[in-house]
């Protein structure tokens, strides 16, 4: 029942028979008043007049002489008040006429700002008794995380992080790692052309070559970054993916230490059980070349959903640097020999959180990313 329902009714007929509901009905009242005036000075007036208005409604809702809140609480609730009661009806009711100067227009007026005046309206500032807006936290996009998780382990066996632009000339991405016009692999890894000599860059290789003419030997890096090719975006293909090239160049580097390294660094990112296995394969900048297989690290080894049954998984093509690339690269491979290894950081991050589907890495739905 509203407080206008209940001014037009009798302390009996509302079922207040003690001190106690007495002072509960007329708390209704101050909450009413209060209510009704903080509202009007939150939402302020456009102009003076909608102000004295607003103000004038006020006043005649609660102190009309006839009509008003408080005549009705006179009429029903003092003057009709059992006899027992009236000492603490009075007494309420003499608190209530006391708040009546806050009710006149005048002061009414006064608290009520104008909306058009910046600095006095109320409804504009900041309300400090609010809770505050909790800004939503971000997270790391899985495939960061995935790419940080292989830095680390190779920095922990003292290699370093280099970068190569993604817009590469053709000479870096193709002729200085043995593919010339004329080589078949070109068309597997042609992509989006700035120019006749700048295109964006295919795969990590061309670092290889900056970093040995940068650096010399001896070279011991890893070089994460984006790769563009044409293909269609399938489950496990994208336009633009992630790879990480690791190079080492050395004397007396040979197959065993890229067996070693690549079978350490598999244990520390699947976990220690795992096992590698290197088979023949072909790239035209390595000599001998291979592709580099897991035991799966969900069914280890036994064969699942997500190996295909075969019991592994490939990880990246490796080999040790042909003899010309490092001669593109200034390095005489009289003195030194090197290997490499290239892997799809996003294919990585899918092994590592079992996602079928790459392109939910692209799609920038929160959904998706807030689960890393
Ligand atoms: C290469 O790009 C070689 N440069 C790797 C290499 C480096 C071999 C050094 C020997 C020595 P490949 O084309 O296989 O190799 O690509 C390497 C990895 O990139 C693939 O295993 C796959 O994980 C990832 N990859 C290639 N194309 C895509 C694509 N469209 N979308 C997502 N990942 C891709």
């Amino acid at each position: 029942m509203t407080i206008e329902h209940k001014i037009g009714k009798t302390l009996s007929e509302l079922r207040v028979q003690d001190e106690g509901g007495v002072r509960a009905l007329f708390e209704e009242v101050w909450s009413g008043i209060e209510s009704e005036r903080r509202s009007a000075v939150l939402a302020g007036a456009s102009s003076e007049a909608e102000r004295e208005q607003l103000a004038r409604a006020l006043r005649d809702r609660w102190l009309a002489r006839k009509h008003g809140i408080l005549a009705q609480v006179d009429e029903y609730w003092l003057k009709l008040a059992p006899r027992e009661l009236k000492p603490a009806v009075g007494r309420e009711f003499n608190r209530l006429r006391q708040a009546i100067p806050e009710l006149e227009v005048e002061a009414l007026v006064r608290s009520i700002p104008l909306r058009s005046a910046k600095s006095t309206s109320i409804a504009s500032a900041p309300d400090l008794t609010l809770p505050g807006l909790r800004p939503e936290l971000g997270s790391i996009h899985p495939v960061t995380r995935v790419q940080r998780e292989i830095e680390d382990i190779f920095l922990g066996l003292g290699f370093r992080i280099e970068t190569g632009p993604e817009i590469e000339s053709v000479y870096y991405n193709f002729d200085a790692l043995n593919i010339p016009e004329s080589h078949p692999s070109r068309d597997d890894w042609d992509t989006l052309y700035i120019d006749a000599d700048t295109l964006l860059r295919t795969h990590t290789s061309p670092v290889q070559i900056r970093a040995m003419r940068k650096y010399g030997a001896p070279l011991y890096i890893v070089t994460p970054g984006k790769c563009y090719r044409h293909d269609n975006p399938d489950a496990t293909h994208s336009p633009m993916f992630h790879q990480c090239e690791g190079l080492a160049v050395d004397t007396d580097i040979t197959f065993a230490d890229l067996k070693g390294t690549l079978d350490f660094f598999a244990k520390k990112f699947f976990g220690e059980k795992t096992r590698t296995r290197f088979q023949p394969s072909f790239f035209p900048f390595t000599e001998p070349s291979g592709e580099v297989a897991a035991s799966c690290p969900f069914c280890e080894g036994r064969g699942c959903r997500t190996c295909k049954e075969s019991g592994w998984i490939e990880l990246m093509g490796c080999g040790m640097v042909h003899p010309d690339v490092l001669r593109h690269g200034g390095i005489d491979p009289e003195r030194y020999s090197g290997w490499a290894f290239g892997l799809g950081i996003d294919r990585f991050a899918m092994l590592k959180y079992d996602i079928g589907e790459i392109q939910h890495f692209f799609q920038s739905d929160v959904r998706f990313l807030e689960q890393f």
